[in-house]
């Protein structure tokens, strides 16, 4: 699958958005070692705080579907949903949040997993490795040191 083929999946995941509240429509794609594809999109709720972000909602699809270990590669879009098609000019680059799950995912696979982010239109898009987005992240390893 191609970087823009799976920029496209998360564009399209992010029409099933619930996002009354910021209008703001994000999708995740996370394709797998063995060339499966699960997506999701942001769930918010009237309650703020509850909200899940779309990397969370496909992080959980990946795992349900082949496991957190065997993700190959990750693309997020958001942008303005309202419409038939995603649009907006800008990248979206994962939150905090996300970029502390997702670190902990590529270490489960062993790999510098990387994040494409991709404008809601899809036009431009940045390809980061989660070790650049995340850099000095707390991990498993950081437990472990406590025996
Ligand atoms: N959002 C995501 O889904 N992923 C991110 O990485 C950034 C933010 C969502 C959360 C909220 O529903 C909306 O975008 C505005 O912050």
């Amino acid at each position: 699958m191609t970087d823009e083929q799976l920029i496209a999946k998360a564009r399209a995941a992010a029409m099933r958005a619930y996002a009354p509240y910021s209008n703001f429509s994000v999708g995740c794609a996370i394709l797998s070692v063995d060339g499966e594809v699960v997506t999701g999109a942001n769930m918010e709720n009237a309650c703020y705080r509850l909200g899940v972000c779309a990397e969370i909602s496909a992080l959980t699809a990946a795992q349900a579907r082949f496991g957190l270990a065997n993700i190959a590669r990750i693309a997020v879009a958001g942008g303005d949903g309202s419409g038939s098609a995603l649009t907006g000019a800008g990248t979206v680059t994962p939150c905090g949040g996300c970029r502390q799950s997702i670190l902990e995912a590529a270490q489960l696979c062993g790999r510098d997993v990387e994040i494409l982010c991709a404008s809601g239109a899809g036009k431009n898009f940045d390809c980061h490795p989660i070790s650049h987005l995340i850099p000095h992240g707390f991990g498993p390893a950081n437990l472990f040191d406590a025996g």
